[in-house]
């Protein structure tokens, strides 16, 4: 384990505080941004980008950011590149590495991830922009016969190798195997699913000898599809998303941060919560690193006006404080009501 990796798990590592994805690809920021009637350029991503990155106070809450390529060479309104200002504000930039998804042979059009090709020489190019961490998302959909065991062999050969390089050049991994909550669906069918992912994810990470100590995972909660006519209850949600992880991630991994996956930004911060209250000998730190529950009530308020960006900002904050809470188990629903923070 080199002294860089380890500086890396300890500043990303930090109770209170969880991991902001940034990374959406032009393509979903296209998508994010037409919600609010926003035309998609290069200028008008910056802008967001800069609202959210440049929100005051963002490290109270924050300790690491997974950026998208474009990002990093973009400036914030007074001139800074991205990962510099997160750097100076003390939240570790990251980058997606990862080059999306594309049909599996043999499968009945599952889907793998690209990205291996040049991965190393990219992670050099990546490094001498300030970044320190990585990202790179497998999914998942369930549905009859489906994930095949091929592409969870696929999938997790590839988290695996990719965990390796970026090791190698002293980039802290996070591992994102995305169980889809898209169907219909049970919660014990998910478990099942998230199950057999993790355990083969472990499996293939020990045989390429990545060094799980420096490392962070990325995965799914048990859930049941968002389709489904009787969704568990949050209690349910918490207990068999700590069951799962108990029982196929080794205790010397340092930190587990969930992503939201489409779940409502209250539902991803209750469940948080709720994992924190069960009473549960945790031996890894569970936090954060959603997307869309943390950026969703702030692209709302924005609507790519210039007068809202001190009330989108505002929103921002105050989903990452409330999340912050339930990584310390201090969240509840009534937070949900309070006026927004209006001093950070
Ligand atoms: O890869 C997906 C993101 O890193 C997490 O996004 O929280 O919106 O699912 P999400």
């Amino acid at each position: 384990m080199t002294a860089e990796l380890k500086q890396t798990i300890k500043d990303m590592v930090v109770v209170g505080k969880g991991i902001l994805a940034a990374d959406e690809s032009v393509k979903t920021a296209t998508k994010r941004l037409a919600s609010i009637n926003v035309e998609s350029t290069e200028e008008t991503r910056r802008q967001y980008r800069n609202l959210i990155l440049t929100a005051p106070g963002i490290e109270k809450y924050i300790c690491g950011v997974i950026l998208f390529e474009e990002t990093l060479k973009q400036k914030t309104n007074s001139g800074v590149l991205f990962p510099e200002h997160l750097a100076k504000v003390g939240v570790v930039p990251g980058i997606k590495v990862d080059q999306g998804l594309t049909e599996l042979e043999g499968t009945q059009s599952e889907q793998y991830t690209k990205g291996l090709d040049g991965l190393g020489d990219r992670l050099e190019e990546y490094k001498k922009m300030g970044t320190r961490f990585t990202k790179w998302r497998a999914v998942y959909s369930i549905s009859e016969n489906i994930p095949s065991d091929l592409i969870i062999k696929r999938n997790a050969e590839d988290l695996a190798k990719y965990a390796k390089i970026s090791q190698e050049h002293n980039f802290v991994p996070i591992v994102e195997p995305e169980v889809l909550i898209d169907g219909n669906h049970s919660i014990d069918t998910c478990y099942k699913v998230t199950e057999k992912v993790l355990k083969e994810v472990f499996e293939d990470l020990k045989k390429e000898n990545v060094i799980i100590e420096c490392m962070i995972l990325k995965p799914s909660m048990v859930i049941s599809g968002k389709q489904a006519e009787n969704r568990a209850p949050v209690e349910e949600v918490a207990v068999k998303t700590v069951k799962v992880l108990k029982a196929t991630v080794p205790p010397e991994l340092p930190s587990i941060n969930f992503l939201s996956g489409g779940q409502t930004p209250e539902e991803a911060t209750a469940h948080l919560n709720k994992m924190h209250t069960l009473g549960e000998d945790l031996s890894w730190y569970l936090s954060f690193s959603y997307a869309r529950a943390l950026q969703g009530p702030a692209l709302k308020a924005w609507q790519g006006k210039d007068e809202n960006i001190k009330a989108a900002q505002e929103a921002f904050l105050q989903r990452a404080k409330l999340n912050s809470l339930a990584t310390k188990g201090e969240y509840s629903e009534d937070m949900e009501k309070e006026e927004q923070i209006k001093e950070v």
